[in-house]
């Protein structure tokens, strides 16, 4: 076996070409996703607090940032929506004129070639802040079911492209599968959030989302931030009731999920840099103890490297223009 001195695993490292040439992960802004959220109202364009770069938008202001997300050649969104009025049952969550439905018919008319994924999950729309239909004192998994269906359809029937189930709840793929195939909407994909952990990293999303549980928390239908093992079960599960792609939620505290499932399943495999991810480098390159462009680059590299096909990342604009400046 050769070794040192004939091996130096410095040669290939001395060029920006050489480095370049033997280069493994690449990532590209054809892989990112950059997630929105609406709120009803007009003229709204209001930055969150803990996520420097990051807005609400109404509806009317969404064109000129579509076409800005589509100038840059991002090839997806991701919407979230904050609708006026929350009740027991989330029922803003699948009305035809919900802030979601009006903001995909907006974005579909401005840029038809910018595919629209939609959260489906009930936490926004719920007076209890849970992402379910509460009996009790608990969040009842099959009650829930029909409702996330419902919201799903709805979404579609307004234009997205993908449908993104966040919720947790058992079988919601199946239930929503079944919907939308009853309504021919068998080509619709459904990208689901099959490893969803319990995460404090969620924390200014939920500022954002207006979305904080009321009571309890969300760990019994959330993943134990743990385990990994029951990730491939939850994997499965979700690849068995028709999901087109699934996604291991967060990402950076996850990469050996991310991995795992990588090795486990032929699907593609979507990873979430959350809000509690963006929050700490944008806070500390305020700070100037980091640099921007270099943390975040290596930071979406490495989930790339753990094996995610799709990044969904508050960075995907700032990410897109520096990708595309070199
Ligand atoms: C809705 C949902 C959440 C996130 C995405 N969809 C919040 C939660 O589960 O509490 C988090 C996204 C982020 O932190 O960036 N259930």
């Amino acid at each position: 076996m050769v070794n040192f001195p004939q091996l130096r695993l410095r040669r290939l490292r001395q060029s920006e070409a050489l480095r370049t040439l033997v280069r493994e992960t690449r990532i590209d802004v054809q892989d990112l996703v950059y997630p929105m959220f609406v709120v009803e109202g007009k003229d709204i364009k209001e930055e969150i607090t803990s996520m420097p770069g990051v807005f609400r938008y109404s509806p009317d202001q969404l064109p000129l940032e579509v076409e800005e997300v589509t100038r840059l050649k991002i090839p997806a969104i991701l919407l979230f929506g904050i609708p006026e009025h929350k009740d027991d049952y989330g029922s803003s969550a699948y009305y035809p004129e919900g802030v979601v439905q009006q903001a995909i018919r907006t974005i579909k008319n401005t840029v038809p070639e910018l595919l629209v994924i939609t959260d489906v999950c009930l936490c926004e729309y719920t007076s209890h802040g849970h992402c379910g239909v509460v009996t009790g004192n608990t969040v009842d998994n099959d009650r829930t079911l029909p409702l996330l269906a419902k919201m799903a359809l709805s979404h579609v029937e307004a234009g997205a492209d993908i449908v993104a189930p966040s919720d947790m709840m058992d079988g919601r793929v199946k239930a929503i599968r079944e919907a939308l195939d009853e309504k021919d909407y068998q080509h619709i994909p459904i990208l689901s959030y099959a490893a969803k952990y319990a995460s404090a990293f969620y924390g200014p999303f939920r500022e954002a989302a207006e979305s904080t549980p009321q009571f309890g928390d969300r760990r019994s239908y959330q993943m134990d931030s743990a385990n990994v093992r029951e990730a491939l079960r939850e994997v499965e599960q979700d690849i068995a009731e028709g999901a087109d792609i699934v996604m291991v939620k967060p990402a950076l505290a996850y990469l050996d999920v991310i991995k795992e499932v990588h090795n486990t399943f032929n699907c593609p495999l979507a990873a979430y840099n959350v809000s509690g991810e963006y929050a700490m480098l944008k806070a500390a390159c305020r700070q100037g103890w980091l640099e921007e462009q270099p943390v975040v680059l290596e930071a979406l590299t490495a989930i790339k490297r753990a094996g995610a096909d799709i990044i969904l990342t508050y960075y995907a604009r700032d990410a897109a223009r520096w990708l595309q400046e070199e």
